[in-house]
């Protein structure tokens, strides 16, 4: 089905100026940017956006992490975009990623690990609200 997700590339990747490479994966996957933006997180902002990970040991140093530099936040809209892009993005830790992914690719460790993507529908459709108001996402 058609999907929409919600993908954020973080500060590391953002510093290392690799925007561009991965909105090419993106793009040659099959999924559209019918929303985007770029932003330099609050904490608040940011602990809002993970609330769900509140209760983890690594929630501090992410929060920290992801208002360290701006981000790059983007909806993608494509026939199972959800999967799309996590297949796209490769596991969680780069170290676990597959060759070709965007983690295995572009990340430095599990904190810096390049990109988020929604896990679900679900989450993708609360995720995207979060940052973009329903006028500010563009069919195409
Ligand atoms: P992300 O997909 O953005 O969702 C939560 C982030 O927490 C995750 O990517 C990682 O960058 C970070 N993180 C750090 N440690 C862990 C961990 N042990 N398990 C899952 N996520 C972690």
């Amino acid at each position: 089905a058609l999907e929409r997700t919600l993908s954020i590339i973080k500060p590391d990747a953002v510093a290392k100026n690799v925007i561009g490479e991965i909105y090419s994966r993106f793009e040659k996957a099959g999924l559209k940017v019918v929303a985007a933006k770029m932003k330099h997180l609050s904490r608040q902002e940011a602990e809002g956006f993970y609330a769900v990970h509140r209760e983890r040991p690594f929630f501090a140093a992410l929060v920290d992490f992801m208002a360290s530099g701006p981000v790059m936040i983007q909806v993608l809209e494509g026939e199972g975009a959800v999967l799309k892009n996590r297949e796209l993005m490769g596991a969680t830790n780069p170290k676990d990623a597959a060759a070709g992914t965007i983690r295995a690719d572009f990340a430095d460790s599990i904190d810096a690990n390049a990109v988020h993507g929604s896990d679900s529908l679900e989450n993708a459709a609360i995720e995207i609200a979060y940052f973009f108001p329903a006028t500010d996402v563009y069919a195409r």
